[in-house]
């Protein structure tokens, strides 16, 4: 039996919660719709980390955002993480699951970083088998989140809004829209940001993800340490328009800035999604 997450149970523009912010959030119970944490940080089920999140979560919604299904890998699923993804979901009830279009080990070895994927039809194939399967483990359905890129693949077939569209079809999963990414595959490989926009399923999005890039002599690098640059802005409103009033995370992971730094971010986005709501209410 899967949980199927067709309507909205998160709205409104949330933050990344990371361990500097633990205590002021528990101290100041800022007023933040939601927050979103990096599920692999919280597997063990004891330990300083967990006993924050539990405290945190009797005031706020969670959602769980992990790096380590590894679903484009060719390794077997790792049976033990997803266990542990499950228990940590029981306790912490989250709205939403999600990990990443990507590999992460290959024979067991486990990389510090998220692999991309040549874009064919057997790709898409073998990533839905998995995905299937991971939801049914985890009696519920997930979310991918599309990858920034740096280099494209000879083998790919299709491009990749195409094949995000076919995959969320054939595995009845959702997209996580990180619009940050799409930016900074846009730039390193020349596509047009807002052609991937309109070329995505508007009833397969349910979260977006704001962040901010480096930008290197000839390239983007998604760092996640910047405030939100202006193209991707003009993205999300955007996406806004085309996709509704999607649950919004404001994500930072690196040279993490006081609190009061995400929450102007989140206050940014939060105007812009009101104008929308606005609109569609009109
Ligand atoms: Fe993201």
């Amino acid at each position: 039996m899967i949980t199927d997450l067709s309507s909205d149970v998160i709205k409104g523009v949330g933050i990344g919660l990371r361990s500097a912010h633990y205590q002021d959030i528990l101290n100041y119970k800022p007023t933040v719709p939601w927050f979103e944490v990096l599920s692999d940080n919280y597997l063990s089920p004891g330990g300083m980390p967990l006993y924050y999140l539990e405290r945190i979560r009797q005031d706020y919604p969670v959602n769980l955002h992990g790096v380590g299904m590894s679903l484009g890998s060719t390794d077997p699923l790792n049976l033990d993480y997803l266990l542990r993804l499950k228990r940590l979901a029981q306790r912490i009830e989250p709205a939403y699951i999600s990990d990443h279009l990507a590999w992460i080990s290959v024979n067991g070895c486990y990389l510090n970083d998220l692999m991309p994927l040549p874009y064919t039809k057997e790709v898409i194939e073998h990533l839905a088998r998995r995905i299937l399967q991971v939801q049914e483990f985890l009696g519920r359905q997930i979310l991918l989140e599309n990858p920034s890129l740096y280099l494209t693949f000879t083998e790919s077939t299709m491009p990749e809004w195409e094949f995000i569209q076919e995959l969320l079809e054939k595995a009845d999963c959702y997209l996580l829209l990180d619009l940050n990414n799409v930016y900074v595959s846009a730039t390193n490989q020349g596509f047009d940001p807002f052609d991937y926009l309109n070329a995505l399923p508007a009833n397969r999005v349910k979260e977006i993800h704001l962040a901010g890039y480096e930008e290197r002599e000839d390239y983007l690098f998604d760092t996640h340490g910047y405030p939100v640059h202006n193209p991707v802005w003009k993205l999300y409103q955007k996406a806004l328009e085309r996709f509704g009033t999607v649950p919004t995370l404001i994500e930072w992971d690196t040279d993490i800035p006081d609190f009061e730094v995400l929450m102007v971010e989140a206050s940014k986005a939060q105007q812009q999604l009101a104008k929308v709501e606005l609109r569609i209410g009109n």
